[in-house]
Order: C-alpha cells, then sequence, then structure tokens
C-alpha cells in the first residue's frame, strides 16, 4: 500500500488508499499493537508493552509517516510504530464475532474447581511404580488440574517414567525431555528467565495444545521462584456469573499466538474459552506474552479488549492462586488446558527437566484407570 497516507480522527487512526475504502483503527488497539521496542521484544516477538496499563480513552496526538512506516505519539506519552503494510493486512482480515446467544457454557460437573488454593497437599514419587498411589494420583490430578509429588529421583530416569506412566513424552520446538534454567539460552522463550512471569497457559500458538506439563525440579539454590497456579476453569465459571456476554464474546473470537526463534515461526489461534460442540468448556487459553495481532472488526474493537481484560483481571484476583514452593525432587504434573501458570522471580540456580503430553493421553490414561 505505497499510497496509503494516514490522519487522526478523534481517538482513532484512518489510512486512506486510492480506490478502497478508508480503513479505521480505533487508537486503544492500535497503541497495544506497535512493532517498536517499547511494544514488543525485537527478536522473539513477545509482547513487552503493558496492555492493561493503556488507558481506554488513549488517543493520538501526532503522526509521523515515512514511506512504509507509520509512528504515533500518544495522549499517555508514548509512541509506538506501525508497518503500515501490516495494518492494511490485519483490516483486511477482521474477525466478526458471532452474536451473542446468552448462555456461554456448562463446565463438567465431576470437576473440583478451585477458586480459593488448596492447602497443597504433596504425594510421594513412590506413586511412579505403585500401581494404587499412582491411580491416586492421577484422580487428584482430575479433580484439581494439578498434582505435586515429593521424592523423586533426580535425573532423566525418573522423568522418562513419569512419561511413559501418563503416555507419552510430546516433542516440540523445544525437545522432547527438556532442561529449563536461565543458563540455558537454546531458546528465546521468557520461561528461560528468571523474572516473574504472569499467569498463562503454554502454547497459544500450536493448533493443539499440549495437555499437560510437567516440571521435576533437579537443582535449587536462592530464593523465590514457586511456580503460581489458578484454576482457569474456576475462573471462567466466576467470569461467565458476572460478565456473561464478555465471556460469550472469549468463547467466539479467536486470539492469535505466535513463537519466533531462528528458524522457527509458529502461529495458531483459539477463542480463549474454548467450547465443544455440546457447549461444555473444554479449554482456557491465555498468553498475553505470545498474543499476536488480531484486529476485531470495527464496533467490536472496545468490546474484545474489555472482555480479554475482564477475564484477565478475574485471573489476577487475590486468593485465586497457588503458590507451590520447589524443592530439588519435587514434581509437579498440571492440565495445560484448565490451569494457568506463572512464577514468582527468583535468585540463584533453578534449573528443571519437564516436557509436555498430549491432552488425549492423560484423558486415554484416566479412562484406563476407570476415572473418566
Ligand atoms: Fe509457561
Amino acid at each position: 500500500m505505497p499510497n496509503a497516507t494516514a490522519a487522526i480522527d478523534g481517538s482513532a487512526v484512518v489510512l486512506s488508499m486510492q480506490g478502497t475504502d478508508a480503513i479505521r483503527i480505533p487508537g486503544r488497539w492500535l497503541r497495544d499493537h506497535g512493532d517498536d521496542a517499547g511494544s514488543i521484544d525485537q527478536v522473539s516477538r513477545q509482547r513487552v508493552v503493558d496492555t492493561f496499563a493503556i488507558p481506554a480513552d488513549i488517543a493520538p496526538v501526532e503522526l509521523v509517516q515515512t514511506a512504509e512506516r507509520l509512528v504515533v505519539t500518544w495522549s499517555d506519552g508514548a509512541e509506538t510504530a506501525h508497518s503500515r503494510a501490516e495494518l492494511v493486512a490485519l483490516a483486511t482480515s477482521r474477525r466478526s464475532p458471532r452474536p451473542v446467544t446468552g448462555r456461554p457454557f456448562n463446565i463438567s460437573a465431576d470437576l473440583a474447581l478451585w477458586e480459593s488454593p488448596p492447602e497443597p497437599t504433596l504425594l510421594s514419587a513412590t506413586a511412579f511404580t505403585e500401581d494404587g498411589l499412582w491411580r491416586d494420583a492421577l484422580a487428584d490430578l482430575r479433580n484439581h488440574g494439578w498434582v505435586m509429588f515429593e521424592g523423586a529421583a533426580l535425573g532423566r530416569e525418573s522423568v522418562e517414567q513419569v512419561g511413559s506412566r501418563l503416555g507419552y513424552v510430546r516433542h516440540t520446538v523445544f525437545g522432547g525431555i527438556w532442561t529449563l534454567s536461565p543458563s540455558i539460552q537454546d531458546h528465546l522463550d521468557s520461561a528461560y528467565t528468571s523474572f516473574e512471569l504472569d499467569v498463562h497457559t503454554d502454547c497459544t500458538y500450536t493448533h493443539d495444545a499440549p495437555g499437560l506439563m510437567v516440571f521435576a525440579q533437579q537443582e535449587r539454590d536462592g530464593d523465590g521462584g514457586d511456580t503460581v497456579l489458578v484454576d482457569g476453569f474456576a475462573a471462567a465459571r466466576d467470569f461467565a456469573a458476572i460478565q456473561p456476554q464478555a465471556a460469550d464474546l472469549l468463547t467466539r473470537f479467536a486470539v492469535k499466538g505466535h513463537y519466533l526463534e531462528p528458524g522457527v515461526h509458529l502461529v495458531s489461534d483459539r477463542p480463549p474459552l474454548r467450547v465443544d460442540s455440546d457447549g461444555v468448556l473444554r479449554q482456557v487459553s491465555f498468553n498475553n506474552y505470545d498474543r499476536a495481532p488480531v484486529l476485531p472488526e470495527e464496533g467490536w474493537v472496545d468490546e474484545v479488549i474489555d472482555a480479554y481484560a475482564a477475564f484477565r483481571a478475574v485471573l489476577m484476583e487475590p486468593g485465586r492462586s497457588l503458590h507451590l514452593p520447589w524443592e530439588p525432587g519435587r514434581v509437579l504434573i498440571f492440565d495445560n488446558w484448565r490451569l494457568l501458570h506463572g512464577r514468582t522471580a527468583y535468585t540463584g540456580a533453578r534449573s528443571f527437566l519437564g516436557f509436555y503430553a498430549n491432552h488425549e493421553d492423560l484423558e486415554s490414561t484416566l479412562r484406563v484407570h476407570g476415572l473418566l
């Protein structure tokens, strides 16, 4: 779109091109979708800007245009830069949510949803080899979405044992069984750092996000670094109770995720609240770090942003997050389709072995043990 010109129109920016309709881009969306270093990491393309701190009444105050780029100065003092070609491409693939239908979804009645964290109960890693204890652990995993063991042997062997107990280890761009440590620089993901991570689900950029995550701590020396878990199904239930239309919107509007590193560029999308054809909530997907731009249909921009932020506010409510401290020999298994996970900041050495597994294999294992 070499001849497009941009102009400020109230709180929006309007792109005009010869021979086509003008494209109106709400400022509230545009402010969140810069491609400058203050908006996204320039290598991994993970989000840097704090989406949720952007004022709802944000407005552009100045535009600077070059042949390919648009630089916007905003009413909050920030400056963002944008590719005009990308904006046009996004505008021509706008999404229109289906009409609101009322009751957003049901949740399986046999899950033990938790909105205030239970006191963590750790199980003995002897369950890895004793069938009865393993079945009890699976029942916990099914009911609460997570289970943590202590006393596991260090090294790959016990991790492989858990993998074969759950089905099999899933291979991804991170490998099969991976090592997670800030000293590992093989991948660009924020998981390989030591700062605090907001709660999220992994792999919003894969069509079939792993249903299970397994972490086995190998080394610990320093402070902090608790894993933080939130029951996304409980949060979705509570969100739907107070904002049914916003919750319904999040069952219909697909949010895009991406992952980039040299030689890899994964992209997928799905609604944050994925509901099956029977109206049952099957999966929560939420990762603002890995979110990629999608421009809602005009008239839906505020609704989508508000719904996404409102669900995030429920996820972040005090008292909803379960903190699990670590020590070597502890092994955590959790459902990446139901729970969100984060991490407190930490100091010192902290390393894990871990892997992903498929949700259908968890379901298979539960069926085999008469738990589903
Ligand atoms: Fe993660």
